[in-house]
């Protein structure tokens, strides 16, 4: 999916991904990621990437704010903006698929470059065949 609007794509939502990239600790990447997560009830979980001396460690910003809203008992996702002043148009790594996919199979990823220009990715393209423990 190219430029166009989603019904959950706010001026809110767009605020909150640029302050939580500003919390990244990505001293050794220096990519700065933000990610808002868009729930029921008008509910916005937001999270930066945490970076680690040892490197495997590091965590992405949609795991941050997903791990938010489900430890918070949240997990009607709408909609998820990422956005990096670094990387045009930022799509999430796999792990983070896999692990949104449990969640919210179906939901649309929103990404923003610093031109605040929008192209939308449905999770199920992104990733069409995530790992379950059944495959029925
Ligand atoms: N990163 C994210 O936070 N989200 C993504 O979608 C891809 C990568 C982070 C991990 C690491 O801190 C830095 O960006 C470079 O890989």
């Amino acid at each position: 999916m190219t430029a166009s609007r989603h019904k959950h794509l706010s001026k809110r939502l767009i605020n909150a991904v640029r302050h939580a990239h500003t919390m990244a600790y990505a001293p050794y990447s220096k990519i700065s990621v933000g990610a808002g997560l868009y729930c029921g009830g008008r509910k916005i979980f937001t999270g930066a990437n945490v970076e680690n001396s040892s490197y495997s460690l590091s965590m992405c910003a949609e795991r941050t704010a997903l791990f938010k809203a489900v430890s918070e008992g949240v997990r009607d996702f709408r909609l998820l903006l990422v956005y990096s002043p670094q990387v045009n148009f930022i799509t999430p790594c796999g792990a983070c698929l896999q692990v949104l996919s449990e969640f919210a199979p179906d939901l649309v990823i929103a990404s923003m470059n610093k031109r605040e220009e929008f192209r939308f990715y449905p999770l199920n393209v992104l990733m069409p065949q995530p790992f379950r423990l059944s495959q029925e």
